[in-house]
């Protein structure tokens, strides 16, 4: 029976099941499926990346979850990849599909990606490149005032997040601050891709549903901005229809240069 409260912050250590929502969000790619939002997403980051100009050393990505969607478009273009989440669950699912005994494969992501670029390589080539390319999988709190909880990171040349948040402020005015925070880990002249939902309150995973932080597209877009980003691309798809897993209103892949 669907629990109506709305989980956030520490349920996402104990209440949200990695499989479920890999099942739910990253399983179909047909174009009806909840308003197409996963083949407008994966595009959305394909094209980011397909002129082969965001490109850098190492990449940061922020909240990966349990699936590692967001990254898979830039892997030809970087060198070292670092995954992070807050859920110790959502990491170790993570672990398992790369680099354990999970049956996670994310073929149908990467078979996506494939057909939209290098057709002449099998999927698992590119797989296999993300996995040589991963220096690990790391504890991440955004509202924390060490988002890293300790580790150590040097600058980075891109910084990816996805989905993320969207659910980890609690208001626009944290969203603003998160977002200020972000910005130190990249290097001044720095690629920033921003995947996310506007005009949203809720999401579901299994029998549990997740708070988002309702905030329309012009105020993301003026967070980040005044965190220093001058945005280069915002490619958005509003839904067409409403769906019982979500309420989002639309969804955006968004691209950023570091200013200052
Ligand atoms: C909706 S999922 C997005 C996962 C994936 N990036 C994607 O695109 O589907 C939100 C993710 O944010 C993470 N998260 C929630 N609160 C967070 C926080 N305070 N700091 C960092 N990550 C957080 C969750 O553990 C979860 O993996």
């Amino acid at each position: 029976m669907m629990d109506n409260r709305l989980l956030r912050a520490e349920h996402y250590n104990t209440h949200f099941d990695p499989d479920a929502y890999v099942k739910t969000y990253y399983t179909d790619l047909d174009d009806t499926y909840q308003s197409g939002v996963l083949p407008f997403v994966l595009k959305g980051e394909h094209d980011v990346f397909k002129s082969g100009d965001v490109k850098g050393r190492r990449l940061l990505d922020i909240g990966t979850g349990p699936v590692p969607h967001s990254v898979i478009p830039a892997v030809p273009f970087v060198q070292d990849i670092y995954l992070t989440d807050f859920s110790a669950a959502n990491r170790k699912y993570l672990y398992d599909a790369l680099f354990g005994s999970g049956k996670q494969d994310y073929s149908n992501i990467f078979e996506f990606l494939v057909n939209l670029s290098d057709k002449s390589q099998p999927w698992t080539k590119f797989s296999d490149d993300l996995k040589d390319k991963v220096r690990g999988i790391f504890p991440c709190d955004l509202l924390q005032d060490d988002i890293f909880k300790g580790s150590y990171f040097p600058l980075f040349d891109v910084i990816t997040t996805s989905f993320c948040m969207d659910v980890a402020p609690p208001d626009v005015e944290t969203y603003g601050k998160i977002a200020k925070e972000i910005s130190k880990y990249l290097k001044i002249g720095g690629h920033l891709v921003v995947v996310g939902e506007f005009d949203a309150t809720y999401y579901v995973v299994g029998e549990h549903k997740f708070f988002c932080l309702n905030k329309s597209a012009g105020e993301v877009k003026s967070c980040w901005k005044n965190a220093g980003f001058s945005i280069q691309s915002w490619n958005q798809m509003d839904a067409s229809e409403k769906c019982e897993d979500n309420d989002f209103g639309g969804n955006y892949v968004m691209h950023c240069i570091k200013e200052s």
